[in-house]
């Protein structure tokens, strides 16, 4: 049975495009039934309109409180009727109640080498601690933020004349083959969450996987 990928965005969507062009070529068996934006002209929207996927925002700013937007965002999801919910640029924190709605269901991409830098300006952290390396890492997604159980990373060198333009630019790449990747053993059943851990292969995962 194909797979059926929820992606919640903010922003640009890059992520997304590569999860549109790997289900199109058939290099991953899934299907984007829905994308879902808290930001009303994010261009991600474009991207999946343009290829006839599903849409909806649910504007963080039209609600009074957290919870009132919580509790939007939560019925919208529910609509699509998804086996995986992918955050890919979503840049709000969710509600401990979202996310158990979704345990073991949700997956976060973020542009460091978790545990280092959660939250905002990674690159710029990565530069500011003159770090050798950097790169992304994609996790389940639990009520920490930034914090659930890792599974997979990639990395790259940091270069002396880097900015945090050259060096979000040199990860963007690999967080799109980590997606990829990562939805990929999901999909096919060798990748779960069980008792606070990534399982794959029936083996827990100690460490994030490399890749
Ligand atoms: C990506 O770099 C992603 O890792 C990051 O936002 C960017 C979205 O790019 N996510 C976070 O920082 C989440 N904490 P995109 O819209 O082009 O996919």
């Amino acid at each position: 049975m194909t797979c059926k990928l929820l992606v919640l965005i903010s922003g640009n969507g890059s992520n997304l495009q590569a999860l549109i062009d790997a289900c199109a070529s058939g290099q991953l068996n899934a299907d984007i039934v829905g994308v879902i934006s808290n930001v009303p002209d994010a261009f991600g929207l474009e991207r999946a309109k343009r290829v006839g996927i599903p849409t909806a925002v649910v504007d963080h700013k039209t609600y009074a409180s957290r919870a009132d937007f919580d509790a939007a965002l939560l019925q919208r999801m529910q609509q699509f009727d998804a086996d995986l919910v992918v955050l890919a640029g979503f840049m709000r924190i969710l509600s401990a109640e979202l996310v158990a709605a979704y345990a073991g269901r949700m997956l976060n991409i973020h542009p460091s080498l978790l545990p280092l830098y959660p939250g905002l300006h990674t690159h710029q952290r990565a530069l500011d601690a003159g770090d050798a390396e950097h790169g992304c890492t994609i996790h389940f997604v639990t009520a920490d933020l930034d914090g659930g159980p890792l599974i997979a990373q990639s990395r790259c060198p940091v270069l002396a004349d880097d900015t945090a333009q050259t060096l979000a630019s040199r990860v963007h790449p690999l967080e799109h083959a980590l997606y990829q990747q990562v939805i990929a053993w999901y999909a096919a059943g060798r990748l779960r969450y069980a008792n606070g851990q990534a399982v794959l292969d029936q083996h827990p995962l100690e460490q994030p996987v490399q890749l």
